[in-house]
């Protein structure tokens, strides 16, 4: 919505967001189902707040989709996740995609169904033209796992100890263009960070809200770029 005005543009200046989408399995439960299908209309919450934050002026927005712990989960649930991952590649990014949005995937590779990581790596080539909103998808991601392994890729370089500082190091991350989310939204009252974005969220601004993922929408995302709006940030000056 570049070079609009309108009441959208006067919300909150958050170009850069980050979401942990949690409370799917409560979803379910409170329901009655199985546990899938909180994580199936969990994707589907998914979608409806990319397209609010298009609306929204939103730039980058990075999602926890599945952590580095989340394999300790019971096989089947696993199984089923790694199912709707699948189903969410074919179904719901593809509409995403006709609406301008590049999808990147963060984290670790070799733990990925050989399958289904090549339908991550064929979403990201046929979305790479698109400059809308990026889409930053975390999957086996963790934020320990990522900060050892920029590490590792540091000293496969040969960099030598007094070269290495904060920009040399933030280089070696998954992904060196992913910018520091403005704003972090946790569904689910859960109060923690588990292990996402350790780098990035260094100054971000937190937002917690009850809401379980699969009933997160336009309006939950006004509200917390809303709460950020009024947020001041200092970094740590006067
Ligand atoms: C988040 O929902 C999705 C993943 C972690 C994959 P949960 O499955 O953690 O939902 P709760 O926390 O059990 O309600
Ligand atoms: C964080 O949620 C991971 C994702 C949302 C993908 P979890 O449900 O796994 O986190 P904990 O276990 O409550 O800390
Ligand atoms: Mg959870």
């Amino acid at each position: 919505m570049a070079g609009q005005t309108g009441p959208e543009q006067a919300l909150g200046e958050a170009k850069s967001l980050a979401i942990i989408m949690d409370g799917n399995g409560r979803w379910a439960a409170r329901r009655g189902l199985p546990v899938a299908e909180g994580h199936r209309e969990g994707t589907r919450a998914l979608r409806r707040t990319v397209e609010a934050a298009i609306d929204l002026g939103v730039q980058s927005l990075t999602v926890y989709a599945f952590s580095t712990e989340n394999w300790t989960r019971p096989a089947e649930e696993v199984r089923a996740l790694m199912e709707i991952f699948g189903e969410t590649i074919d179904r719901e990014l593809p509409d995403l995609a006709r609406q301008g949005v590049r999808t990147r995937f963060i984290g670790r590779h070799d733990r990925t169904p050989p399958e289904l990581d090549e339908r991550m790596r064929a979403m990201e080539r046929q979305t790479e033209a698109n400059d809308r909103l990026a889409l930053w998808i975390a999957f086996d991601y963790g934020g320990r796992a990522e900060l050892v392994a920029a590490a590792r890729r540091l000293i496969e370089a040969g960099a030598r100890p007094e070269e290495v500082d904060e920009a040399l190091f933030a280089s070696h991350l998954y992904a060196p263009e992913l910018p520091d989310p403005d704003l972090l939204i946790r569904t689910s009252g859960e109060l923690r960070i588990s292990n996402f974005l350790l780098w990035q969220l260094a100054y971000s601004e937190l937002v917690f809200v009850d809401t379980l993922w699969p009933d997160f929408g336009a309006d939950d995302l006004r509200d917390a770029l809303e709460a950020y709006a009024s947020r001041r940030r200092r970094f740590g000056g006067r």
